[in-house]
């Protein structure tokens, strides 16, 4: 642990250019809130205390927080608005002897990393630095503060947009708003702020003007990427950060041995976990605790949330959550997994399927236009086409049980609770109602009774009836039997 450093983290604005009821800092950015990211960064350094700065929504906010990094200080701010104001309160949460440097992290520039911040804090070493600033140069500077420097080339102050001139405004290099001060300058200078500015707030960019003007020694530091400091304001912004950071992630993947085809349309969440040789085919979104093994193909267009699939399984064309889906077995195209479907090795679930709370054996099949609903399907079975698992009386949810090697027919309906026994078959278009015994064949349909020309007597002169006319008279005599309904 670093005992000499004090992390601060603001994350009390409001975040108005999200134009959002849900907090700024709360937005997701590859599955985790966008303050997450800056509190994982903040863990990696491994500092004495950290602290964070909270307002605005402040106990979701806060929530976050302790999710991510447990133990961190909360300090809210009151009501004087302002970066400086945020800071000044959070050092009074600091033991009062503590005297190392103090790291600022503002909450929503989510993509720096932990490397970059340990270089920083040793160039801020090394200069003897009372305070040292991120900065960065962007082609569109606009919306945040300039570092103004003389004309020798040494920093000289930080200009927010709201405060700067023309020719300020034409400034190329921006603050990035992460700072390492002298906790005792710090404190010192806190002390001086006011509010006299464009947004009647106490700004922390001043504290490092007065550290200049007091003669202290004050860099700015040029970071080398400069989309590592990118500050999230607007959606706009969330949108381009997003891609960013997917693109790191799916090449990290991509290096690690994952073939990804497209990687513009492949969205994968931080927490996701993927085997080599898997292929990520286009429009895929991984997300949550997602775990793709060894061998298998996940997509087109397919979204998995928290699913496993399973070694050299196939999952296309579908929409997933909470699935589980064995080796070798295949899912799609357009199928939906909802939480609690287990598909069992070898096993498949096809076309227009939906499945929810259903343990589908190994080796068995769902394979077209089905309903599955808290079901259990042993070994080896095949469910026919068009079959619905009718789990809803209306009030309550019952399951049903279907064994082994079992042979329902086409467009069945599974009345639960029920079950049918090991190497049942059911008839096409039986609605199973009681118990199939194992072996049985159970059938229900009635018999069927064809009422010969009821079409020609009841439809007459419709296309239908001279087709029929017409096939009559090609196929022999016409047999005008007397039946009706
Ligand atoms: C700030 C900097 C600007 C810099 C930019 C980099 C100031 C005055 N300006 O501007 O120079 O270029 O970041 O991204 O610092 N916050 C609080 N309390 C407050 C206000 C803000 O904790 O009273 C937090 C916010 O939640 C956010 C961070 O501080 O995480 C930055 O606030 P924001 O309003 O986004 O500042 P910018 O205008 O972007
Ligand atoms: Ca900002």
């Amino acid at each position: 642990m670093d005992k000499n450093l004090a992390i601060i983290v603001l994350a009390a604005g409001q975040g108005t250019r999200m134009k959002s009821a849900t907090p700024k800092l709360l937005h997701p950015l590859a599955g985790a809130p966008i303050v997450a990211h800056v509190l994982a960064t903040a863990r990696s350094l491994d500092a004495a205390h950290v602290v964070a700065v909270v307002r605005h929504e402040r106990d979701l906010v806060a929530a976050a927080v302790e999710a991510e990094l447990p133990g961190t200080v909360i300090v809210d701010q009151d009501e004087i608005p302002g970066t400086g104001r945020a800071v000044e309160q959070a050092i009074a949460a600091l033991p009062a002897d503590f005297d190392g440097e103090v790291l600022v992290l503002n909450g929503d520039v989510p993509l720096l990393n932990a490397d970059t911040l340990t270089a920083f804090l040793e160039q801020h070493r090394a200069d003897a630095a009372e305070a040292s600033v991120l900065s960065a140069i962007y082609d569109d500077p606009s919306g945040y503060g300039r570092v103004v420097r003389d004309i020798t080339g040494r920093f000289d102050r930080i200009v927010e947009q709201k405060d700067a001139s023309d020719d300020e405004r034409r400034i190329a290099e921006i603050n990035a708003g992460i700072y390492a001060f002298g906790a005792a300058a710090l404190r010192d200078q806190l002390a001086n702020l006011t509010t006299d500015n464009a947004q009647g707030e106490k700004y922390l960019t001043d504290v490092i003007g007065l550290l200049r003007a007091a003669g202290s020694e004050v860099e700015a530091v040029p970071v080398s990427e400069p989309w590592l400091v990118a500050g999230i304001n607007d959606r706009a912004q969330l949108a381009e950060t997003s891609a960013r950071l997917n693109a790191l992630i799916v090449r990290g993947w991509q290096l690690n041995g994952v073939t990804i085809e497209d990687p513009a349309t492949t969205w994968i969440d931080l927490t996701v976990r993927i085997e080599p040789d898997v292929t990520i085919r286009p429009g895929t979104q991984l997300k949550g605790a997602t775990l793709i093994e060894t061998g298998a193909i996940v997509g087109p267009d397919t979204t998995l949330v928290d699913c496993e699939i399973g070694r050299n399984a196939e999952v296309k064309r579908t929409d997933g959550t909470l699935a589980v889906v064995g080796a070798g077995a295949s899912v799609g195209p357009f199928s939906y997994l909802r939480p609690g479907t287990a598909l069992g090795a070898d096993g498949k679930i096809g076309a227009f399927v939906e499945t929810k709370n259903a343990k589908i054996g190994e080796g068995s099949k769902v394979p077209h236009l089905s309903y599955v609903g808290d079901a259990s399907i042993g070994e080896q079975s095949n469910i026919g086409a068009g079959s619905i698992f009718a789990n809803y009386d209306g009030v309550k949810k019952h399951h049903s049980e279907i064994g082994s090697h079992v042979r329902t027919g086409s467009h069945g309906v599974f009345v639960a609770p029920v079950r049918i026994g090991d190497g049942a078959y059911t008839g096409a278009g039986t609605v199973v109602r009681k118990d199939v015994p194992a072996g049985a064949l159970a059938v229900n349909v009635a018999p069927q009774r064809n009422i010969e020309g009821w079409v020609q007597t009841h439809r007459p002169g419709t296309a239908a009836a001279q087709a029929a006319e017409a096939g009559d008279e090609a196929s022999g005599p016409a047999s005008h039997d007397a039946a009706t309904d």
